[in-house]
């Protein structure tokens, strides 16, 4: 039986890697998924959820629009990474294919309600407002989540929006430590991790020899999406964020961590959206989150590569 995911989403071009990569694996049922305002406004980020399902051919995937702002913050977007339509690189067309009716936040409850217990794994990779959202208005979707697999948090790689936080936990910092707390088998994809997993020239170059339109797009997200990150850090190519928490649930033997407390700075701006990872175990906090720090960066990429060329 393949394992039932919800993935809520701010696309993003490596957000739409990640839902190419879960289209592509037939592991996975993605039962729906919920845009929320992150990267680029809402407007932008279900726009270009609907049009990423249709780049794999999946006009069929239930698509919600969710919150279009924080829970208490301003919205913070990315344009300066992701461009203007947050997901510059390819010209891909319109998308035709209908948003559903109904927020994300109640898609999210009543799919976790509906399904039998332990069978939904939602799989967050942009700041947490909808899921936070659905946690406050259902609380016992808590127990009866199989998991929560996120993208977001930084420990030993620090921050990339401020010196302290990453992006997603950054936007809605009092989102993310409603879903921190709420006692949810959690499994959180850092950028400790995502560091580690760099869209180099060849591996770029690998979507671009499938002659695929999926493939030939994905090359031009990538190549879009690295400059900035490139520039920063000097690297060959940038880091893949969101591909890494698909990729997890598909073989997680390609990750190591620890089952640590982490926790989030909702209070001092300096270190706002902070993930305070225990690491080192020198709180007796509870263990709340299996951080994970480590990646076969070239195994993820054989996964990522073997599964678009199948679109
Ligand atoms: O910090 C990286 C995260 O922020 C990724 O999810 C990226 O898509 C942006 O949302
Ligand atoms: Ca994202």
């Amino acid at each position: 039986m393949p394992r039932k995911i919800i993935i809520d989403t701010d696309p993003g071009q490596d957000d739409a890697m990640a839902i190419l990569l879960a289209l592509a694996s037939p592991e996975l049922e993605v039962v729906g998924i919920t845009a929320v305002a992150g990267n680029v406004p809402l407007a932008l980020t279900q726009k270009n959820a609907r049009m990423v399902c249709e780049l794999a051919g999946r006009a069929d995937i239930p698509v919600y629009a969710g919150a279009d702002r924080p829970l208490k913050r301003e919205l913070v977007t990315a344009e300066y990474v992701h461009g203007k339509t947050g997901l510059d690189g390819p010209v891909l067309p319109e998308p035709t294919m209908q948003l559903r009716d109904g927020h994300g936040a109640d898609f999210i409850v009543d799919t976790i309600m509906a399904e039998p217990e332990g069978e939904v794994t939602l799989c967050p990779l942009a700041p947490l407002t909808n899921v936070a959202m659905a946690l406050e208005k259902e609380p016992r979707i808590a127990g009866r989540l199989r998991e929560i697999v996120l993208m977001g948090g930084g420990c030993f790689e620090g921050g990339n929006v401020t010196p302290a936080a990453e992006f997603n936990i950054y936007v809605d910092p009092e989102a993310a430590d409603i879903v921190l707390r709420a006692g949810v088998p959690m499994t959180v994809v850092p950028l400790d991790v995502t560091h580690k997993t760099l869209t180099t020239a060849s591996r770029v170059a690998r979507f671009r020899d499938m002659g695929t339109r999926p493939g030939e797009a994905a090359a031009q997200m990538m190549e879009f999406f690295e400059r900035f990150d490139e520039q920063k850090y000097g690297t060959d190519g940038g880091p893949l964020h969101d591909p890494n928490v698909i990729a997890y649930l598909l073989k997680p033997e390609l990750y190591s961590g620890r089952q640590i407390n982490v926790e989030i700075e909702t209070s001092s701006e300096l270190t706002m959206g902070m993930t305070v990872a225990d690491w080192w175990g020198v709180t007796n906090r509870p263990k709340n989150a299996l951080w994970v720090r480590d990646v076969d960066a070239d195994g993820f990429f054989e996964l990522l590569t073997e599964r678009v060329g199948r679109l």
